[in-house]
């Protein structure tokens, strides 16, 4: 590409800086199928620490990691038993002091999740649950209910749990607890004190080692109002609204949790971040991203759309009011470790509106990549974050993404490890083929991410995907990322846009306030570029057209 300005300028990170989040691209590190430093087949906090010169070189502002901490991997980390402490297997606390030195070294700053719904059934407290009476104050921090009939050998309620199956399990008593995702995730009752305070100490614990922000999992569910007597079916918690008293979902009292929690980020400075994964309707998300709680929260719209300019269009300019609305700054998503990735989801036919999460029915078939599109999924896949990069707010990517890397469909049964395969037999596939180790390079043992092996089997076509490969070819997705970054830290100015008028109903273009042009090709035709500056390009550029299903950023 030509007139690209200089990559190798990294935004300034300044740790005094209390916006830092508003704009920034943050990369999503999921720790087990990074980088594995002891080779155990398990990535660990040793290996993001190696990687964190790949990291400044990519130009990320700040790395999101998915848990890291003690767990028996029942929900791939997201079942926790120890919020304060750090998996044996991914490392120590001192490893990840290491590595946030590291990282915050680099000019990176670092966001932890925290899975504040359940805990674990391994947690301290879930055992001393157990072990204790009914009506005891250990199974007053859960959400424990007589069974119903004789015995009390049926479940409370007909509820099903997220992952599929029952969501309540018996405990051999008559009692029963409920857990919305897998059994061994118990749902925490959030009514109680202790528990309250302790999330407090755990936010405290980990701002204290330095940790910029956190990342909220399931952020809509942690209130709950379930009454003491006989509980509602399953068919009327679906079909209640969800306006604010539901009695699992998105309580407005779910917000006096968080008012608590911004005391707490706002004793730091600069003041500790926090962004809301709250799966609520649009028009709900505004009071999770407040200043007066989380401060921000996840936008999936457009991790949910076709590639179609139409949806784009109307997506980007809903969030930028909604954001405007709320006073934090939006977010964009492709991909992260709960969905296909986006080369594979856009190798698909599009949905045209139905229901199905895209991809799911690919991975029913067998997820062949036979039966995929893989240049055409690449090429949308590469518009599409140029588009994303060039958009006021955050940019949230996923590890791997930036090597364009397609989803591993075709994982044998017998390898598979997500709870959602497992308990949803020939419905749903599950996360793995997102999570399957990156590959670092060309050969070797799990083409470099560690001596050991991968956890989850890697497919032969990682070989071409890899860092290694990917590094020396100058036009690669990994160097289209690098330079993209690069100028988006350089060129980002208020969060505006104007739209432009193309003429055409398959391409978008917008303009910052700075003069940065963003020009997006849905379709297969070559557009004539605006006049200006050619920044950057994810298609080839003749003639100063640029050829369909593509992206060019301009500066005029
Ligand atoms: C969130 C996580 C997902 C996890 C679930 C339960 O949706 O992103 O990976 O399975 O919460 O914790």
């Amino acid at each position: 590409m030509t007139d690209v300005l200089d990559p190798e300028v990294q935004p300034a990170a300044s740790t005094a800086d209390a916006t830092w989040w508003r704009q920034a691209s943050v990369y999503q590190i999921y720790p087990r199928s990074f980088a594995d430093a002891d080779g155990d087949g398990i990535g660990d906090l040793p290996g993001v620490t190696e990687r964190v010169p790949y990291m400044a070189s990519l130009g990320v502002e700040a790395v999101w990691l998915s848990p890291f901490y003690p767990s028996a991997l029942a929900d791939g980390g997201y079942d926790v038993d120890d919020y304060r402490d750090v998996d044996p297997r991914l490392g120590t606390l001192d490893d990840f002091d290491a590595m946030v030195a590291a990282l915050h070294g680099a000019g990176i700053r670092v966001i932890v999740d925290v899975v504040p719904n359940h805990t674990s059934d391994r947690h301290a407290w879930f055992r001393e649950a157990l072990a204790a009476p009914a009506g005891s104050p250990a199974r007053d921090r859960y959400v424990f209910r007589d069974g119903s009939g004789p015995d009390r050998a049926e479940p409370p309620a007909d509820w099903v749990s997220i992952f599929g199956g029952p969501a309540w399990t018996a405990v051999g008593d008559g009692q029963w607890y409920l857990h919305n995702f897998a059994k061994e995730q118990p749902d925490l009752n959030w009514a109680n004190r202790e528990v309250r305070d302790d999330f407090l100490h755990t936010l405290r614990f980990w701002s204290d080692r330095g940790v910029d922000g956190f990342r909220i999992d399931v952020a809509h569910g942690l209130a709950k109002d379930l009454p003491e007597g006989p509980l509602p079916t399953w068919a009327e918690v679906l079909a209640s609204p969800k306006d604010g008293q539901h009695i699992l979902w998105d309580r407005d009292d779910v917000h006096e949790i968080y008012a608590e929690w911004r005391k707490v980020f706002d004793e730091y400075t600069p003041a500790r971040t926090a962004v809301a994964e709250a799966w609520v309707a649009a028009d709900r998300r505004a009071r999770y991203a407040s200043a007066e709680g989380l401060g921000q929260a996840f936008n999936f719209d457009l991790l949910e759309a076709d590639f179609d300019a139409a949806q784009f269009r109307t997506i980007i300019e809903f969030n930028l009011g909604l954001a405007e609305q709320s006073g934090s700054s939006t977010t964009w998503v492709f991909s992260n470790h709960d969905v296909v990735r986006h080369a594979t989801r856009y190798a698909l036919p599009a949905r045209n509106g139905a229901e199905e999460k895209q991809g799911s029915a690919w991975l029913l078939a067998g997820g062949s990549q036979d039966d995929l599109d893989r240049d055409l999924g690449l090429r949308r896949a590469r518009a599409a974050t140029l588009l994303e990069l060039a958009l006021p707010g955050s940019a949230y990517l996923y590890q791997g993404e930036e090597l364009g890397l397609h989803e591993v469909g075709d994982i044998p049964d017998a390898e598979r490890q997500d709870p959602a395969f497992f308990r949803n037999p020939g419905v749903d596939v599950g996360r793995d083929g997102c999570r399957v180790p990156i590959p670092w390079t060309r050969q070797g043992s799990s083409f470099g991410f560690g001596a050991g092996g991968s956890h989850l089997p890697q497919p032969a076509w990682f070989a071409d995907s890899s860092v290694e490969a990917e590094d020396a070819d100058p036009d690669s997705t990994l160097n289209l990322y690098r330079k993209a970054l690069g100028l988006r830290g350089q060129l980002q100015s208020e969060e505006h846009l104007e739209w432009l008028e193309t003429g055409r109903d398959d391409v978008l273009a917008f303009r910052r306030p700075n003069g940065w042009t963003s020009v997006t090709v849905f379709g297969d035709e070559p557009y004539d570029l605006p006049s200006g500056e050619l920044l950057l390009a994810s298609a080839p550029v003749a003639d100063g057209a640029l050829s369909g299903v593509g992206t060019a950023w301009l500066r005029s």
